[in-house]
């Protein structure tokens, strides 16, 4: 413990003298706000009890400087960094650690500044995805967006860094295919842009996961343009309503409808029946909108009545909800104030559609849990941009071939974490096995923004082989985890930065 209080001491010193300002921003477990501060921005309650692994030291830095001197000190004294954005990584990997860590925390590397006339924003990386959309709107007059997650409170940083899709996926492919530059610092403490840190690792950090990579503060990005009106519609479909014939007949035209009509049904049990929710963005009047339901579904019986026409960034509200209010609460997406929960997920990519018949074998999952355990696949259409981008050009590789990604989730309230967790993991373990025949296989591909510490992962002390790694590594990554083990060596061959899942990498000089 007194060795420990004296590595302590020799970091505080080496911050203090490389930053003037750093004791502004610095939180240490005595401070009386360190508890506030460490549970702001951890999304997932499981991540927020007394049993969780805590920092030794939070930072929440204003300027780069501070970042710098965090870099360079962490690394002299032997700690390690979870860098943390909006703080919804699935697995807490940006709050917690197995080793002596500290969290670099972006919640003031905030800003937003959108140019109109150019049709781009720099963006940093401790904004909220539904901060950016406010911003685009409120500029442009609702003609601009960018096309990320569904989820309005996910952090620009994790998000982009892992690729990023929503709503906008089947015409404009995923947020990191639109970056085109972005500023960092590297595990030297260097602040670097597009420029000096060259074509490699710039390839890297859009979609291979920043972590492994440095911290990413900025970025700048091509804005994609909306209709100044857009439409949208959330329709249940009980058993008895056909909900099975409606979803299989789903999954062969989701990727194949127009690039402008999204469509994503949520299942869930509801009390001795399966709803499936169809939730729709679509991106024109709803006139248009019948016209192309009736050409492609009319089995779901959509009706003028079914549909909302609302600007694109009230439909980000709506599609975070599926509530339609008389006025949409623009707060939801300029302030940081969401409700937090416990929760798990898991992904899988189908290239076919599931047989018919398979799913009463879902239903039956849903069916043998108790009353209190419940759960959500959410079926997410591909096609169009997404499937456009060559998989390797940036590393999210998952594109041609795939009709459409399902998430598996499950989240609770109030009940103790540890009864409900574990009832609620096995429930979509079970799930997740009882669809390996249905899904893509060799490998079958997960994603990394929807972290899952099932597939694998680096030992405790995220020191581990490429080949180990590529067991995880390929299922995010297909072969660009090799190219990302190529960017990793050349620009951090000692494994600093790194975690449970971070790329490996080769011959690792210790
Ligand atoms: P967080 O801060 O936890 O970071 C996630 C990871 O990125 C961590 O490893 C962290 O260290 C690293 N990181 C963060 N900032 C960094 C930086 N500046 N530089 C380097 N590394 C950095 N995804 C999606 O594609 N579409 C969707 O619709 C949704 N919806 C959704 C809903 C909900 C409720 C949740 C919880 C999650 C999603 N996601 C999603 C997944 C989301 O995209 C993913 O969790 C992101 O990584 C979250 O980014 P944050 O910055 O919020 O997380």
């Amino acid at each position: 413990v007194a060795l420990a209080a004296e590595n302590h001491e020799t970091f505080l010193k080496c911050l203090s003298l490389q930053s003037d300002t750093i004791s502004e921003v610095l939180y240490t477990q005595n401070n009386a706000s360190y508890s506030s501060v460490l549970k702001a921005s951890i999304q997932n309650l499981i991540f927020s009890t007394p049993a969780n692994p805590k920092p030794l030291f939070i930072i929440t830095p204003f300027h780069v400087s501070e970042i710098q001197a965090a870099v360079k000190c962490s690394k002299k004294n032997g700690l390690q960094i979870r860098v943390r954005s909006g703080g919804h990584d699935h697995e807490g990997l940006s709050s917690i650690s197995d080793v002596p860590f500290i969290i670099i925390d972006l919640i003031n590397f905030s800003e937003i500044s959108v140019d109109v006339e150019d049709k781009t924003a720099w963006v940093e990386s401790g904004a909220t995805v539904g901060q950016l959309n406010y911003r685009i709107a409120e500029k442009s007059q609702n003609l601009l967006a960018f096309p990320v997650g569904t989820c309005p409170s996910v952090g620009v940083g994790g998000h982009f860094s892992g690729g990023g899709y929503g709503a906008l996926l089947r015409k404009y492919g995923a947020a990191a295919d639109h970056i085109v530059d972005a500023h960092m610092i590297d595990v030297k403490g260097r602040f670097l842009n597009r420029e000096s840190m060259g074509e490699d690792l710039f390839w890297a950090i859009r979609g291979g996961g920043g972590a492994s990579f440095g911290i990413i503060v900025s970025w700048k990005i091509n804005l994609v343009a909306v209709p100044s009106t857009v439409t949208v519609f959330a329709v249940p479909r009980t058993l008895e309503q056909n909900a099975t014939k409606l979803l299989n007949k789903w999954q062969y035209i989701a990727d194949r409808v127009h690039e402008d009509l999204f469509i994503s049904p949520f299942l869930f049990r509801e009390n001795s029946t399966m709803v499936s929710l169809f939730t729709s963005l679509f991106l024109g009047g709803v006139d248009r909108l019948l016209r192309l339901m009736q050409d492609s579904f009319p089995e779901l019986g959509l009706t003028k009545e079914d549909c909302k026409e609302m600007t694109f960034v009230e439909s980000i509200v709506y599609l975070d909800g599926f509530e339609i209010r008389e006025s949409i609460d623009m707060d939801v997406l300029r302030g940081r104030n969401f409700p937090k929960r416990p929760f798990i997920g898991k992904a899988d990519y189908l290239t076919e559609p599931i047989p018919e018949e398979a799913f009463q074998g879902i239903y039956d999952i849903f069916f043998e849990q108790d009353q209190k355990t419940n759960g959500l696949l959410v079926f997410f259409p591909y096609g169009g941009k997404i499937s456009e981008i060559s998989e390797s050009e940036i590393p999210y590789p998952h594109r041609a071939g795939n009709i459409y990604t399902l998430l598996y989730y499950a989240e609770w309230g109030q009940e103790a974490i540890d009864d409900a967790y574990q009832r609620h993991v096995n429930m979509l373990r079970t799930l997740f096995n009882y669809m390996t025949p249905y899904v893509a296989k060799n490998p079958r591909t997960a994603y990394i923004n929807y972290r899952d510490l099932d597939i694998g992962t680096n030992n405790k002390l995220g020191h581990t082989s490429v080949q180990e790694a590529s067991v995880w590594g390929k299922k995010y990554f297909k072969n660009n985890f090799y190219r990302l083990v190529h960017v990793k060596t050349m620009v951090d061959p000692e494994n600093f930065f790194r975690n449970e899942q971070s790329i490996p990498p080769l011959n690792l000089v210790k």
